[in-house]
């Protein structure tokens, strides 16, 4: 027998799976518009070793490095009508001395997240900016300007340490630029090291090997070192 309540059911049913279908197909499309994000200039401006405590809350004093860098980076086919928002970190990396094998050291200096037009009412844009935010990307379905990164000699957001507390004198370091995007509907996808289809691998994205310098002395740190830092 058919009740309402069978019908409503069936009818909910049918809704679901449209829904899913129409995500599916949302998130598949992802994987036709190209992205070919690249990095023009990567490279560090000044690099410091120093000892102290590298952030408020540490309770040792141990080497840290800072480094600053500039970035020139063009992600902005990144951006497409499923972009929520893209998470854009450098870290410096560099390999283990013998005894630990081949693994990587890698730290995240600094990082960002540009949100597309569309989740621009997550952010914490003021009315002012949001409104210049709006008329720039006026008439176009994605702001060209967004993912356009420009930093000059940018201090990093946080220091880098090593478990053992040494770090003055590393050598090839290198810098590497990352994203991962975060779409409305389908899957995080972070920067591949090879090309999938119409997705093309970051182009640009590690720096030249650099060695970090030597500790500064306490006499030319005075007042810098052990200072604490906002992470
Ligand atoms: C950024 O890259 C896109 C292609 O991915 C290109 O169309 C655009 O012109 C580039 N923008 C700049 C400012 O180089
Ligand atoms: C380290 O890399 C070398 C060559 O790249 C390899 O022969 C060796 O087995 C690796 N060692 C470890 C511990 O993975």
């Amino acid at each position: 027998m058919y009740s309402s309540l069978v019908r409503l059911q069936n009818t909910f049913g049918f809704f679901t799976t449209v829904a899913f279908v129409i995500a599916a197909f949302i998130a598949a499309s992802d994987f036709a518009s190209p992205r070919a994000p690249s990095v023009a200039t990567l490279k560090t401006t000044s690099l410091q070793v120093v000892r102290g405590r590298p952030h408020y809350y540490s309770s040792k004093k141990e080497e840290y490095a800072i480094i600053k860098f500039s970035l020139d980076a063009n992600l902005s086919s990144l951006f497409t009508w499923n972009t929520k928002q893209v998470f854009v970190y450098v870290t410096a990396e560099w390999p283990s001395s013998g005894a630990e094998g081949n693994a990587t050291n890698q730290a995240v200096i600094w990082d960002t997240i540009i949100t597309a037009p569309s989740a621009d009412h997550l952010s914490n844009l003021g009315p002012a900016s949001l409104k210049k935010l709006r008329k720039s990307a006026a008439g176009k379905s994605i702001d060209p300007s967004r993912g356009l990164i420009s930093l000059k000699n940018q201090k990093p957001k946080y220091q880098i340490t090593h478990p053992s507390g040494k770090i003055a004198e590393t050598q090839d370091v290198r810098l590497r630029l990352h994203y991962n995007v975060q779409p409305w509907v389908g899957v995080l996808a972070w920067n591949q090291n090879v090309d999938y289809g119409r997705w093309k691998r970051l182009k640009g994205d590690l720096s030249k090997k650099f060695a970090l310098p030597a500790l500064k002395t306490k006499a030319a740190t005075t007042g810098a070192a052990g200072t604490g830092t906002k992470a």
